[in-house]
């Protein structure tokens, strides 16, 4: 693939295949397991020393992570919570970071950390008003922006080359969480982002059963410092899930086109159910947030589904529901939660590969119930 560069497909299948044509010819890339490597002599090394810095099997998941976002550098580490870890050691005391202000409610309580122990401050923006972003970006303390688009759980749409335009005229730098819609979707990159961030442990992954995260960087300078904070620091990803990892992006567009499908299915499906007030889907992806009409409906909803379960992650296999204001939006005050519409009849679907027609059955058969019971009472 030397003379033109191949489809997303095609790298991502072939993805490991001949890293090893030396030895054994193995088309699926070797598992090392090995933390230590032996030296021929002083002074001499394979390029592999000691795991926590340099792992082939992660050196072949980095690489495929890094064309994925079109990076220059990409780590992969033991969670998606490492990853913005990672990403935030860049900054002193002192610093200031303007943050979208619907994500991830763990960013938020990491940021809360961030705020009492280490004296960061963050501004908090909603992500579409350009003139208090410009105000804001021009304070000196202001070192990064850091947007999540779509946003979790409103599904907000930000506009990356706009705030990365408006970042850059202050020399301030962008980071983008790209978990919701993966780089199949939108790369942030090469929209004007300097560093993307991922939870892996959702649509790369895909199945329910890897924790995971990963940093691409855009520039090498980044990626130098990044790296040497992450090898000191240690939250890299052990050999064996980023094999999993690995295999996992090998199905990403099959699994992401699949997704979105049965997600506009069911758009179409709740669109004609009185019992939902409204739907926020972003038009791409698998994730839907929707309200339905009276929050006493919610328990019983989620007690009568029998497809999709009632579990607190997205972007596998297994379509999953969540309450974001009891769960991953718990720890925001309920005057926070009421701002951002994240009310208790709010509901955020994780749709997954089962066939649209029995998720829409089920959901459907579940909140009539719910509605009923309520009205006999
Ligand atoms: C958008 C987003 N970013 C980051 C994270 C944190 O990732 P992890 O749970 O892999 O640590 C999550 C987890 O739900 C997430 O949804």
């Amino acid at each position: 693939m030397t003379e033109h560069q191949a489809h997303i497909e095609t790298i991502l299948a072939q993805a490991g295949n001949r890293t090893d044509d030396a030895k054994t010819g193995a088309v699926s890339t070797p598992l090392y397991f090995s933390t230590a490597y032996r030296h021929a002599g002083l002074g001499q090394s394979t390029g592999y020393d000691y795991s926590r810095e340099t792992n082939p099997t992660r050196d072949v998941l980095q690489k495929t992570l890094a064309t994925l976002e079109d990076g220059v550098s990409a780590f992969a580490l033991s969670s998606g919570m490492a990853a913005i870890q990672l990403v935030f050691s860049q900054f002193k005391t002192g610093d200031e970071i303007i943050v979208s202000d619907d994500l991830y409610g763990g960013s938020f309580r990491f940021f809360d950390l961030l705020t009492d122990n280490y004296g960061l401050k963050f501004h908090l923006w909603d992500g579409q008003d350009e003139k208090k972003l410009t105000s804001l970006t021009a304070r000196d303390a202001v070192k990064a922006i850091w947007i999540e688009t779509p946003s979790n759980p409103t599904m907000k749409i930000i506009d990356i080359a706009k705030t990365a335009a408006i970042a850059h005229e202050h020399h301030v730098q962008l980071i983008a969480d790209n978990t919701f819609y993966t780089p199949l979707l939108q790369q942030p990159l090469n929209e004007g982002a300097d560093i993307v961030v991922h939870s892996a442990t959702k649509y790369l992954s895909g199945h329910n059963d890897i924790l995971a995260g990963a940093v691409i960087c855009k520039h090498e300078a980044d990626a130098k410092w990044l790296e040497r904070n992450l090898t000191t620091t240690g939250a890299t990803l052990d050999p064996f899930d980023c094999w999993l990892l690995l295999r996992s992006l090998k199905t990403l567009p099959l699994r992401l086109a699949q997704h979105e499908k049965n997600a506009q299915a069911i758009v179409a499906a709740l669109q004609q159910n009185d019992a939902v007030d409204q739907i926020l889907y972003p038009g791409h992806g698998g994730m839907i947030s929707f309200y339905v009409h009276d929050e006493q409906w919610v328990d019983s909803i989620l007690q009568h589904l029998k497809v999709i379960s009632f579990a607190e992650s997205l972007g596998g296999v297994e379509s999953l529901i969540t309450v974001p204001a009891v769960q991953t939006h718990a720890d925001l005050s309920e005057a926070q939660r009421q701002a951002k519409h994240i009310t208790p009849n709010l509901l955020r679907l994780s749709v997954g590969l089962e066939n649209s027609d029995d998720l829409i059955d089920d959901l459907t058969q579940a909140i009539n119930i719910a509605a009923n019971t309520q009205t006999v009472k």
